[in-house]
């Protein structure tokens, strides 16, 4: 089924088999990567920029990766040395990469609603790398990929998303395309972060980690996102990680083949044991980065199909 939009905004809203889609294609592109093999010509001649006005190390490098893969030019725009810091807004600044006729925006913001602003403002597909506490699409996909590889399937699953659900845009997008292809999604965190709209998402909302992992085939955990949250809304670091950091004795509620999964960055000792977090079965961090790279591929290979040929 043909992607349903020239952007790629937010998980909510794709059906499953654009969702399913975006995954196998991304497949292929985990097979390609690991043979050493790259395929130029698919966007010889665009040119993708990566417009990040909040850092990143993954998203960015692995947008950066992608592209030059596929054959794109690929500019990396560093917004703290940008006019930006001169006054020039966030749309004037889109004109700016307009005019130069780029094809492919890749934008993170700290303001939800900015990256879609934009696609309404530039000729290019504009791509969410991360808008405030809304989405971050490419990141759901990409622990999509990862579950599905694992487990043959997204169907059924129990998934356990921990911590931070408010502040999180991973949360967000992983709950739309997880309930989407049918998982059963629980969300697990201290009442002050639990989303005030959680009843609408279609999750079971738990605050004790272990009822929430009970027989869990997926735990999933999340930073505090401290950048995000105005005043105290966890007492310390060492209670919140007693509470609510992933540990052996945590884990062991939950199935004993289950996965545990972390977007990154990491805050090890405080949501995230490092005995979990580098467990050699269990984990699968390493490969969520991998499978960032194939799922970014496949996205920028869907959108440069509905390109105009020459602009
Ligand atoms: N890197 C992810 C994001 O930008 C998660 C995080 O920062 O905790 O949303
Ligand atoms: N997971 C994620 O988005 O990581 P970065 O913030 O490093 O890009």
């Amino acid at each position: 089924m043909p992607h349903p939009s020239r952007h790629l905004l937010a998980i909510e809203g794709l059906e499953p088999p654009h969702i399913a889609d975006l995954l196998d294609l991304a497949e292929s592109y985990v097979l390609l990567n690991r043979s050493g093999k790259t395929q130029r010509d698919l966007l010889k001649g665009r040119t993708l920029i990566n417009l990040f006005f909040e850092d990143s190390t993954r998203t960015r490098t692995s947008f950066e990766l992608a592209g030059k893969r596929l054959g794109a030019d690929v500019i990396n725009m560093s917004v703290s040395t940008s006019s930006v810091n001169k006054g020039e807004t966030l749309l004037d600044t889109a004109s700016t990469l307009n005019a130069m006729q780029c094809d492919l925006l890749v934008v993170r913001h700290g303001q939800s609603g900015a990256p879609a602003l934009l696609s309404q403002k530039v000729d290019a597909a504009v791509i969410n790398a991360g808008d405030g506490t809304h989405e971050h699409p490419t990141q759901a996909l990409l622990d999509a990929l990862t579950i599905r590889r694992h487990k043959g399937r997204l169907e059924g699953l129990v998934v356990a998303i921990c911590g931070d659900i408010a502040h999180s845009r991973v949360a967000r997008s992983n709950i739309h395309l997880l309930t989407t292809m049918g998982s059963r999604v629980r969300i697990v965190g201290p009442p002050t972060l639990i989303p005030a709209d959680a009843a609408r998402l279609g999750v079971e909302v738990f605050h004790d980690m272990k009822a929430g992992l009970k027989d869990a085939d997926v735990v999933m955990m999340l930073r505090l996102q401290r950048e995000r949250m105005s005043g105290g809304l966890v007492p310390s670091a060492r209670e919140f990680f007693r509470f609510y950091g992933l540990d052996a004795e945590k884990l062991a509620h939950a199935k004993p083949d289950s996965i545990v999964m972390h977007p990154g960055p990491m805050n090890r000792g405080v949501e995230i044991d490092s005995a979990i977090a580098d467990h050699p079965t269990r984990s699968v961090i390493g490969e969520q980065v991998e499978m960032g790279v194939a799922c970014r591929m496949a996205v920028l290979d869907v959108l440069a199909r509905r390109l105009p040929r020459n602009r």
